[in-house]
């Protein structure tokens, strides 16, 4: 089983940028207390950070067959790719958006997502810790699909 977090543009800042806004946490900071929870629940986990649009879109489908989940912050992506939108739902696979910050009580264009309609779920607002949260919801959402592909294999008739 296997998690790919994708970090969309500036997130390589965190620490330095907006510190008011995003925290002093840096984002290795924030990836290897995911890492220990992914190593605690034996998952893999794989990190992947990009300020440019395309290279998401390509991460998102190379996750196609690779990947049982993806948590993705795309960033301001958020309010403007549908590339990315469209990405996430060619895929197929269930998909945690995580905001740092509460986005929608920020500027009004930040309101606009382009990304939440096609996500199993969104964490808005927590701060880093929010990425936490994203990793036990989607080790839960794993569970709950693994159950019922095993119940769906156990219910075919043997060969
Ligand atoms: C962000 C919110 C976005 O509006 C902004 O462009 C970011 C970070 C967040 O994590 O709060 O870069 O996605």
């Amino acid at each position: 089983m296997k998690i790919v977090v994708i970090q969309g543009p500036n997130l390589n800042m965190l620490g330095v940028r907006e510190q008011n806004i995003y925290g002093p946490m840096k984002l290795e900071q924030i990836h290897a207390q995911m890492k220990d929870v992914a190593e605690q629940n034996g998952v893999e986990i794989e990190f992947f950070q990009s300020n440019l649009e395309g290279e998401i879109v390509d991460k998102i489908q190379e996750c196609y067959g690779e990947a049982q989940g993806i948590i993705i912050n795309p960033a301001a992506y958020t309010h403007t790719s549908i590339a990315i939108r469209d990405a996430i739902s060619a895929v197929a696979i269930p998909t945690i958006e995580v905001h740092i910050s509460n986005i929608h009580r920020r500027e009004e264009f930040r309101k606009v997502n382009m990304i939440a309609a096609v996500c199993a779920s969104s964490v808005v607002g927590f701060g880093p810790f929010g990425y936490h949260l994203a990793m036990i919801g989607m080790l839960q959402i794993m569970s709950e699909v693994k159950a019922v592909q095993d119940a769906q294999r156990a219910a075919q008739p043997q060969a």
